[in-house]
């Protein structure tokens, strides 16, 4: 009673009274003082703040914004790219990099039925994303004779399923000691007025809260922990959606490290100003990135004096921190961004609605946002054919077609050098 009291008087105060017809509806005692803790979890004031904010016009103030600086590694002169290498590698021996996964997403948009690592590429040889990803951390083990552990991001809906893969194929031959798995946050979803959904089933509807969300999250799951126990200093963190990743580089260490920067990203040039991509840039002084969902087509297609364009250096989710950068970030708060995305939901009289249009946000935090937080990073261009064949489509541009032949492309000219 004394909890039901508590938790009317928040739906009450934040004028969120349909949990209340929600809760009403369960049946199962067990159930309904679940939903009470459910609820008395959610920070209202947030979820009404990220609301409120939805009617904002944009995410990224585009004054201020200037292009970034970048080093092309291709133009490296012969001395800088030994000294920068050798830096690097003596780090990876000493056993001071770790790689972070984030494969919090479904294979939805491909059309395929679990976490989005588990998709068959299609190749000969049937491997996996997952199995492709773990090929590149086995060849760096044995190049650099050490263990690099390896932590997975999966999300509340794809944990299990992702572990249980892992398990089936006995970690692709990879030291399951090296491997660990952590969980992204998520965050409740909001209606066009600002009332948290219930999903099909009576729950609280909620859906993962970005990747942003990594900073606090290594920091709350004891993984920072156990990566300072492993005397790392830097680590990677990519998507898991590019077969052509290579989290372990000597040379964006090195940089780093000469540089005297907390962080790293690597660029590919723009294909054109419509690429779904973010782009790295200055704003406010700070480096940043925007992102394709929030670019002005005015600042997509501005050309510098060249003929380029002026905001061309594309973030492909190659990031690396140093470890210090990692412990300041997630004591705060990145900004969150809004979806407008379909969401089934129960409404206030029980029934199911079934969303053929989008009809509710959802917040999600970026990881890139956290470049702000720092005076300078260093942005190091690759070649697209060396690191970058995302699979994100089930057809057309960036799909598995279009990577399958990346892929195929970039491992037929490595055995002939
Ligand atoms: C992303 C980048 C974009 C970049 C592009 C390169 C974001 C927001 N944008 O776009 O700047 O140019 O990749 O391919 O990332 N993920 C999670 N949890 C989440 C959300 C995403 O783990 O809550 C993972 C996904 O599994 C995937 C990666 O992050 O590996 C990218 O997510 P996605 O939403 O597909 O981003 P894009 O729109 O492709």
């Amino acid at each position: 009673d004394e909890k039901l009291k508590q938790v009317t008087d928040i739906c009450k105060k934040y004028d969120q009274e349909q949990l209340l017809d929600a809760y009403k509806r369960i049946k199962d005692e067990k159930e309904k003082q679940e939903f009470l803790d459910k609820i008395l979890t959610i920070d209202f004031k947030k979820i009404n703040q990220l609301y409120n904010d939805t009617k904002k016009e944009k995410d990224f103030n585009e004054q201020n914004v200037k292009p970034i600086s970048y080093v092309d590694k291709s133009k490296l002169t012969k001395e800088q790219y030994e000294k920068y290498y050798k830096i690097g590698e003596k780090t990876i021996k000493e056993g001071k990099l770790a790689v972070v996964t984030m494969a919090g997403g479904q294979g939805t948009r491909l059309g395929h039925n679990g976490p989005k690592g588990t998709y068959d590429l299609g190749l000969d040889s049937h491997k996996s994303i997952f199995e492709i990803l773990t090929d590149t951390l086995k060849e760096a083990r044995e190049k650099y004779k050490v263990d690099i552990p390896w932590y997975i991001m999966t999300s509340e809906e794809n944990n299990d399923a992702t572990v249980k893969f892992f398990k089936e194929h006995n970690f692709f031959g990879y030291p399951q000691n090296c491997v660990s798995f952590f969980k992204q946050g998520r965050l409740p979803m909001v209606d066009t007025n600002g009332k948290i959904l219930v999903d099909e089933k009576g729950n609280i509807k909620e859906a993962a809260d970005g990747h942003g969300g990594i900073f606090s999250s290594l920091l709350k799951d004891g993984v920072l922990y156990d990566m300072k126990a492993r005397n790392i200093e830097w680590v990677f963190i990519g998507g898991v959606d590019n077969v052509l990743v290579k989290p372990v580089d000597p040379v964006l260490i090195g940089i780093s490290i000469e540089k005297h920067v907390l962080a790293a990203g690597k660029s590919i040039i723009k294909a054109s100003p419509t690429e779904k991509v973010g782009v790295f840039c200055k704003h406010n002084g700070k480096p940043s990135v925007v992102e394709y969902t929030e670019i002005s087509p005015k600042m997509a297609e501005e050309k510098n004096q060249e003929g380029e364009l002026k905001y061309g250096e594309s973030h492909i989710l190659c990031n690396q921190f140093n470890i210090k950068a990692i412990e300041q970030i997630g004591k705060q708060q990145l900004p969150y961004h809004k979806a407008f995305k379909k969401a089934n939901y129960t409404d206030k009289s029980g029934n199911v609605v079934i969303a053929d249009k989008p009809n509710a946000y959802k917040f999600e935090a970026f990881l890139f946002d956290a470049f702000e937080s720092l005076d300078d990073i260093v942005v190091m261009r690759v070649k697209r054919e060396d690191e970058f064949a995302p699979v994100k489509n089930k057809e057309g541009v960036d799909s598995p077609e279009t990577a399958r032949k990346l892929y195929i492309d970039f491992h037929n000219k490595e055995r002939k050098l």
